[in-house]
């Protein structure tokens, strides 16, 4: 925050100031009460001093009235502070018109957020645009309130938008695989249950149902790691099993085993 150096500086203008203001309250001019005080404005400004003490947040702890209006008409007829007297220095406070969401100063974190906000947004949350970059997908192509709504802080359910793949999954669920910023990205930890899997690859888990190998006891996920179309090798987990002479004639497992789902043996 920048100091304001007008702040103790009424002088002449808060002299002739109280003048009239005496004039137009009835209150008697006295030498003693030279200038005006924070606590004075109520006398004649209803609103704003019931803002600022309802929802005026650091505008109300951090600073008085006089620190922003500095003067009175009509000594001093230019007494609306620019936000930059005191906010400087960040990419936030380049934008070019603080009003567009902060409609009141007086009440500093009432906000509206219309129209379609990105950059804005980036002003403060730099490292989701980097994500929505490094990741492309249709997200990027919306506005950020399009899914955050007007509220700033709000998070939206993907289901409010989206299906789940099958009845029984949860909004809670779809983290387990996708970024809402990179939702094409599909990775998962080592205890995603087999149901999410099966949701798309029913023919999949058939197989391993009705094969009774060993290979029915592990998880879609013990095999296939991490990232969806990962595709493991049979040595990933076995090495060369039989002698190098079997490998070296026959280097596909699967022209004796079939396939790791429909496993023969
Ligand atoms: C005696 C009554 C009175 C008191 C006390 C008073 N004001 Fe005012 N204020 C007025 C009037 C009347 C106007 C309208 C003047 C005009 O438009 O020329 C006004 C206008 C304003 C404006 C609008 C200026 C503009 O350019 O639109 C601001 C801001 C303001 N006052 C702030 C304050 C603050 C801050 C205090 C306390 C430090 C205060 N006033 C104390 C009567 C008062
Ligand atoms: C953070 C700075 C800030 C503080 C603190 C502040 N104001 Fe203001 N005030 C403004 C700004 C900016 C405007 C212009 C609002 C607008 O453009 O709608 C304004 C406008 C006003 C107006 C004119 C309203 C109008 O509709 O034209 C009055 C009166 C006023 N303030 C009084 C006060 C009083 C009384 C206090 C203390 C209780 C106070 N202000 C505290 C920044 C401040
Ligand atoms: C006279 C100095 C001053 C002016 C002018 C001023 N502010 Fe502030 N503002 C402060 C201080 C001091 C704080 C608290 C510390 C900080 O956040 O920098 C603050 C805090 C805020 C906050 C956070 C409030 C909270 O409690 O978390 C917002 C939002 C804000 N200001 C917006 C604005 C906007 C918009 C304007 C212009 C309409 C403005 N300010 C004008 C001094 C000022
Ligand atoms: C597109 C909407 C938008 C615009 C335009 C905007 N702000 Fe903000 N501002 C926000 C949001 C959202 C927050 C975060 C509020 C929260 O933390 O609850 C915020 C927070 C702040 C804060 C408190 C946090 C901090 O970083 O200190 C200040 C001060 C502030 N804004 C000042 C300004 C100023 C000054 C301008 C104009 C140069 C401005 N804002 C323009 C939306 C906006
Ligand atoms: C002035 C800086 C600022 C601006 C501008 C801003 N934010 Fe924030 N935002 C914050 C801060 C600070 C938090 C709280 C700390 C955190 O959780 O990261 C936050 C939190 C959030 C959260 C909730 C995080 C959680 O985990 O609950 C979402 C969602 C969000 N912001 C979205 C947005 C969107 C969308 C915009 C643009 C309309 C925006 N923000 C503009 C500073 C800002
Ligand atoms: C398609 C909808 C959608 C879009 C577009 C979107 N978000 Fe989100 N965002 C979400 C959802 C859902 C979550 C919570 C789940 C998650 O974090 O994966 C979230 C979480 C967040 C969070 C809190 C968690 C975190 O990762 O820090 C912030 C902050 C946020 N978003 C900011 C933004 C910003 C800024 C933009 C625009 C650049 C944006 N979002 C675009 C849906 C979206
Ligand atoms: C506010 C609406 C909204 C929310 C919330 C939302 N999305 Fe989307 N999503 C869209 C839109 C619009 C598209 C592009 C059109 C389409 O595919 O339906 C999309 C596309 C997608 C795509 C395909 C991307 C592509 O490029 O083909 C995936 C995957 C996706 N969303 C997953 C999610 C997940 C997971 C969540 C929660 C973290 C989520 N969405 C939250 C609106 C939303
Ligand atoms: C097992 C991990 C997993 C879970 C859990 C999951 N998804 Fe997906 N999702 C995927 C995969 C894989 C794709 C297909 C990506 C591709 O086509 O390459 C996909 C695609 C999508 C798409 C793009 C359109 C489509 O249907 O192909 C949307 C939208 C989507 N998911 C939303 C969701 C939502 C909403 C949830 C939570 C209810 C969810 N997903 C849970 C893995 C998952
Ligand atoms: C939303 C549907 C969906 C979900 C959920 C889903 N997949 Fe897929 N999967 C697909 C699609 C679509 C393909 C591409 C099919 C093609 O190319 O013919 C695919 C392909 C694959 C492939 C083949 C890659 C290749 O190179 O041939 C593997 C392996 C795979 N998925 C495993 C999984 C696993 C494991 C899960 C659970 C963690 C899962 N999938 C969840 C839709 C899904
Ligand atoms: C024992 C390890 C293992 C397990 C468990 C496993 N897979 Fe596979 N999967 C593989 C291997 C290896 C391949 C490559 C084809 C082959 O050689 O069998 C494959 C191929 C695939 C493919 C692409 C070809 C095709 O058959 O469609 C999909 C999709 C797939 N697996 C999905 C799944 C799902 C879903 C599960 C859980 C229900 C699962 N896998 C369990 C090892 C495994
Ligand atoms: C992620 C590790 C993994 C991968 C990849 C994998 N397997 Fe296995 N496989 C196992 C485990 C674990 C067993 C059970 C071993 C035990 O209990 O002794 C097993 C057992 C077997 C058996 C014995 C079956 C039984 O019921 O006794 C055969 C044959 C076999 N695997 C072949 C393959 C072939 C061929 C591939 C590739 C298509 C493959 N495996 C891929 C982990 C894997
Ligand atoms: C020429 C046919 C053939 C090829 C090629 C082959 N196997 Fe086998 N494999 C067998 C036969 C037959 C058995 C059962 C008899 C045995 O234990 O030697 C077997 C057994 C196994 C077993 C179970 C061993 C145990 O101790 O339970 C595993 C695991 C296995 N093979 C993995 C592989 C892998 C991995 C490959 C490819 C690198 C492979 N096999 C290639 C024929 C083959």
């Amino acid at each position: 925050m920048k100091k304001n150096n007008h702040l103790h500086r009424l002088g002449l203008g808060a002299f002739v100031l109280l003048g009239w203001l005496a004039l137009a309250v009835g209150l008697p001019v006295q030498a003693e009460a030279a200038a005006l005080q924070n606590a004075d404005c109520i006398k004649c400004h209803e609103a704003q001093p019931r803002e600022i003490a309802e929802k005026g947040r650091a505008h109300k702890t951090a600073i008085g009235c006089m620190d922003c209006h500095v003067g009175h008409p009509p000594a001093v007829t230019d007494i609306i502070p620019a936000c930059s007297m005191c906010h400087a220095g960040t990419p936030h406070f380049e934008l070019p018109n603080c009003s567009q969401c902060h409609t009141n100063a007086h009440t500093p974190l009432d906000l509206r957020l219309a129209g379609d906000l990105v950059n804005e947004c980036l002003t403060c949350h730099m490292p989701i645009g980097q994500q929505l970059a490094a990741y492309p997908s249709a997200h990027k192509d919306v506005a950020c309130n399009f899914c955050h709504a007007d509220t700033h802080g709000y998070i939206p359910d993907c289901m409010q938008c989206h299906r789940p793949h099958f009845a029984q999954q949860t909004n809670a669920d779809c983290a387990s695989c996708h970024g809402a910023h990179k939702p094409l990205n599909v990775v998962y930890d080592d205890k995603l249950a087999d149901v999410h899997c099966a949701a798309c690859h029913n023919v999949a888990k058939d197989e391993l149902l009705a094969n009774p190998s060993k290979h029915q006891g592990l998880a879609c996920v013990a095999c296939h790691q991490e990232k969806h179309k990962m595709v493991p090798l049979c040595a990933d987990c076995h090495g060369a099993p039989h002698a190098p002479g079997i490998h070296a004639r026959f280097p596909d497992c699967g022209s004796c085993h079939n396939t790791a789902h429909d496993l023969v043996y």
